[in-house]
């Protein structure tokens, strides 16, 4: 693998949608390599996944055991490619809601100096296609509550199209145990802003999936508001701790990262 972009798609039963996904990301961004972490889903989309790498020697599985999340997923999937000196690592869903076609945004907003680049459904000129009002209140609500509880900037912070550069995917990947469920993504966002990286947001096309189905759950949604909820005071009692013993100091971002402001 010599690819400087490593695309890592979790999956857990998505067999109707993974070919044309893969085939649209090899058309769109024919240098990346992909790297299929699999969950050993029941319906078959990991064995699969190994037919149509045997086609491709830009495709890669990595299968675990079982599901254990999107969080778990992620992280392996950036350790193989880590290992392997790539780049830019991307996340991407396997279930045709993010366009691989809208991948080379991301990419150049990296290539112009950002840690981060999150394809943003919530920046003017993002939207979502298809979905009931209830995800979209559910997401417009998560969003609004991560950046009260966790002093964000950033509009779409569950957002699960992105693209990482190597320094600050390292960092993340080393530090710290990761979410389980959706709030991965949101705890990547908090652990890179804290970090100083250089995230920015990229307008994207969400399109509601027509086949298979979503794997939110209530459990993923009771860990998102836990979580937030257990950062956010976090954050505060560190800002506490600050302001009393240095009064008049406000807590600054460092930045540990070659890139960092
Ligand atoms: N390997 C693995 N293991 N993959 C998983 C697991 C898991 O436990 N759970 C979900 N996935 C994969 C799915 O197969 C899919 O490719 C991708 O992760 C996204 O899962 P969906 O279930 O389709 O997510 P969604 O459409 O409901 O949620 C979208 O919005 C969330 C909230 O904004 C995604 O874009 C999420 O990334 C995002 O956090
Ligand atoms: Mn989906």
């Amino acid at each position: 693998m010599s690819a400087r972009v490593l695309v890592v798609i979790p999956t857990y039963d998505e067999r109707e949608t993974l070919p044309s996904t893969l085939a649209r990301l090899r058309a769109a961004v024919p240098d990346a390599h992909v790297l299929v972490v699999d969950d050993a889903s029941p319906d078959g989309t990991g064995e699969l996944a190994e037919t149509l790498a045997q086609d491709d020697p830009q495709v890669d599985v990595l299968h675990r055991a079982g599901k254990e999340g999107l969080g778990p997923a992620y992280l392996a999937g950036f350790r193989w490619g880590l290992e392997r000196g790539t780049e830019v690592l991307v996340e991407m869903d396997a279930d045709a809601s993010h366009r691989p076609e809208q991948l080379p945004r991301l990419l150049d907003v990296v290539e112009g100096g950002a840690d981060l680049a999150i394809g943003s459904r919530w920046v003017p000129g993002g939207r979502v296609h298809d979905w009931p009002l209830r995800r979209l209140l559910l997401s417009r609500a998560a969003n609004v509550y991560a950046r009260l509880a966790l002093g964000l900037r950033v509009h779409d912070a569950t957002a699960g199209f992105r693209a990482y550069r190597a320094p600050l995917a390292r960092i993340l990947v080393e530090s710290g145990p990761a979410s389980q469920g959706y709030c991965f993504q949101v705890d990547m966002t908090r652990r890179s802003a804290a970090r100083g990286a250089v995230v920015r947001e990229v307008p994207i096309d969400f399109d509601e999936r027509t086949e298979g189905a979503s794997k939110m759950s209530s459990a993923i949604v009771r860990e998102a508001l836990v979580k937030v909820t257990w950062w956010g005071l976090q954050r505060r009692s560190q800002q506490l701790l600050t302001l009393l013993r240095y009064p008049g100091r406000h807590a600054s971002r460092e930045s540990s990262l070659p890139s960092g402001r």
